[in-house]
């Protein structure tokens, strides 16, 4: 079956605007750790997916999962070992404030129950989030995706702080001073609820903000941040679909590394190493809260299988060491990735932390104008060239490249000589 057919009838289907990456999509059907192949037998080196996050297809994750599905697989509702030994070992991994579990099949489904949390323990509606979010696709969920939610279309309990853009906004300020007014930014949002007489329930942030563009921030901005949340009575979802399970290699969750402990935090695609697997990592008293209110059952959630292959994700983070992975490798990708500056003045900008990095263009260093047609003719240039990179930002001109965990230095070199190609036949 040639791709032009399998397209048409995906259209037929699916229609046109079910998004498909790339000019010419691809039509993947295997996967082995980073390398992923297509139906004509071409090889793409990963560096773009962190749902595949200890490796496309890990043995380890493959047997769990059949192993369990040939024993058994049930609804939620009855007592099985997997899930209690996998909440405990996932709560584990958390301070112990966080000590209680609830799972999802997907990260909207885990930011839509968090949102129900917050707003049952704190009274309130009003949550704030940044204006380039994205957090899924459920009615609740979708009103703080500020990507698809233009703000005419943002209801009044939904506000938004800018995009923290440190390498734009800057402007001679010092870290504590940036990381003031970021934080100053959150107060006059929670400020403007209570002057429209909106109850405030909380803020909504991804902790590495990838969309937003994978800012480097200042110290400290989230401390303040959430002293002013829960001065107001609010409460932090930390959104960790994106950097958690060890992404960054420094921590296992992403706001580890912006120094606060969240009062809710949501997981996603990582968890289930592409099973559909996600949850809800609270305080006690909130889940107690809210389940003391509320029912919540969920038939697929943190069944027998999906705990198998959540607690085998767990065993090969651990015994193939792959936060240390992360930060060996990741720390050797970004200085390569950085060199590449010298010889391509679209390159404005590289950041990053462990295995998460963005290379922002530009087309005059100084000025800092956004090069989006550039971003975007990149990412298919490196497509043809055998490796899958992604973008993000406001201005969609950053080069977004998250490989899976297993990533090593042979893979970064690939990626950078790719990367150097593609920016040459620009
Ligand atoms: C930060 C973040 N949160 C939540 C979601 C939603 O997760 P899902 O697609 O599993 O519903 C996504 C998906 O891209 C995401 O990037």
């Amino acid at each position: 079956m040639s791709n032009p057919t399998l397209l048409e009838r995906r259209y037929r289907v699916l229609g046109r605007n079910s998004p498909l990456f790339y000019e010419r999509p691809l039509n993947l059907v295997r996967g082995d750790g980073v390398w992923v192949y297509d139906d004509e037998g071409h090889r793409y080196l990963d560096a773009y997916n962190n749902v595949p996050h200890v490796g496309h297809c890990h043995p380890r994750v493959v047997a769990a999962l059949t192993q369990q599905a040939a024993a058994l697989n049930t609804h939620t509702r009855y007592l099985h070992e997997n899930v209690v030994r996998y909440a405990e070992r996932l709560t584990a991994t958390f301070e112990a404030a966080l000590s209680m579990a609830m799972f999802t099949c997907t990260g909207s489904e885990a930011n839509e129950l968090a949102l129900r949390i917050v707003r049952e323990c704190s009274g309130g509606t009003g949550v704030i989030g940044t204006a380039h979010a994205y957090h899924g696709n459920t009615a609740a969920v979708i009103e703080l995706g500020s990507i698809f939610t233009t703000p005419d279309k943002r209801p009044p309990h939904v506000r938004t702080v800018p995009v923290m853009d440190p390498y734009r906004d800057r402007a001679g300020r010092s870290d504590a001073e940036l990381a003031a007014a970021y934080a100053a930014a959150v107060k006059c949002e929670i400020d403007a609820f209570r002057a429209a007489g909106i109850k405030f329930a909380g803020v909504l942030f991804c902790t590495s903000f990838s969309s937003e563009g994978l800012p480097t921030l200042p110290a400290g901005f989230m401390q303040q941040a959430l002293d002013y949340i829960h001065d107001a009575g609010g409460y932090f979802i930390a959104d960790e679909v994106q950097s958690g399970f060890g992404r960054f290699g420094s921590h296992m969750w992403g706001y580890q590394k912006l120094g606060v402990v969240p009062d809710v935090v949501t997981l996603g695609k990582p968890m289930g190493n592409g099973h559909p697997l996600a949850g809800v990592i609270a305080r006690r008293e909130l889940i107690e809260r809210f389940t003391g209110q509320n029912v919540y059952f969920n038939t697929f959630a943190g069944n027998p299988v999906s705990a198998a292959v959540g607690l085998s994700v767990l065993d090969v983070l651990h015994d193939e060491r792959l936060l240390e992975n992360a930060r060996q490798v990741g720390a050797y990708t970004l200085g390569r990735l950085a060199a590449l500056a010298a010889h391509h003045p679209l390159i404005g900008d590289v950041r990053g932390t462990g295995l998460f990095f963005a290379v922002e263009l530009v087309g005059d260093r100084a000025a800092k104008s956004p090069a989006p047609a550039e971003a975007g003719r990149l990412v298919n240039l490196m497509r043809e060239r055998g490796v899958l990179i992604g973008r993000i930002g406001p201005h969609d001109n950053i080069l977004k490249i998250r490989p899976p965990m297993v990533f090593t230095r042979e893979h970064a070199d690939i990626l950078v000589d790719a990367l150097d190609g593609a920016l040459r036949a620009l």
